[in-house]
């Protein structure tokens, strides 16, 4: 498997890590993208096996150019891995990426993810000079939505047809976008 880049920041935050991931991270990661109930409005289906987990991981690593970029969320106190937080589809000549945001059941509703994409966003704009950050959501997918909110991101259109093939099926989603200096910092 390949090692994790270096140049990749850590983020600390209040209660949170975001690390980039490392190989020992699979069993951990499994557990996030195998839920297939938690993955209901992903974009993507969830992974069948612990292998399939790890060849995706791998693959996440080494993908080059590097315009899709993952961390792992981890709580400070417990050091367990809770979520995941990414960048892609990074547009360098237009400064815009996507964003995505995952985690666990459990941890849900306790604002980790508010403060991880305060993280990202701040890094993604400040360091990165990213100009507009964009997330694709199901228009079902109010946590997502509302989170997104919170981040200062607003609705921009949508549904947007088809996007998205998810088991055999199409699906649309809502487009849901920042432009550098609308974050939300602080709640
Ligand atoms: C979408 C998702 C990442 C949100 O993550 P989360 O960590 O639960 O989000 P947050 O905790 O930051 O925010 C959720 C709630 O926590 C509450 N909260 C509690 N304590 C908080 C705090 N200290 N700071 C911020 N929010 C806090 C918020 O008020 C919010 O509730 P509300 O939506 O009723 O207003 C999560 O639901 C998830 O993983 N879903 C499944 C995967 C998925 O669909 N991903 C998105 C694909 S587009």
């Amino acid at each position: 498997m390949a090692s994790a880049p270096k140049k990749h920041p850590t983020f600390v935050t209040r209660r949170l890590r975001v690390r980039p991931f490392r190989a020992s991270d699979a069993k951990a990661l499994h557990l996030l993208y195998g839920d297939a109930e938690n993955l209901r409005y992903w974009g993507t289906d969830p992974s069948p096996s612990a292998q399939r987990t790890r060849k995706m991981m791998s693959w996440h690593l080494g993908y080059r150019p590097r315009n899709y970029v993952l961390w792992a969320v981890e709580e400070i106190k417990s050091r367990r891995l809770v979520g995941m937080i990414n960048y892609h589809r990074r547009e360098l000549r237009e400064k815009r990426v996507d964003v995505g945001w995952l985690i666990l059941p459990e941890m849900q509703g306790k604002g980790y993810m508010t403060e991880a994409g305060q993280a990202l966003l701040r890094h993604l704009i400040d360091d990165l000079g990213v100009h507009k950050v964009e997330a694709l959501i199901r228009e079902e997918n109010k946590a997502s939505a509302a989170l997104a909110r919170r981040l200062g991101f607003r609705l921009e259109g949508g549904p947007i047809r088809d996007r998205w093939l998810v088991g055999g099926k199409w699906h649309n989603v809502m487009l849901y976008g920042l432009i550098a200096g609308e974050e939300r910092v602080s709640r």
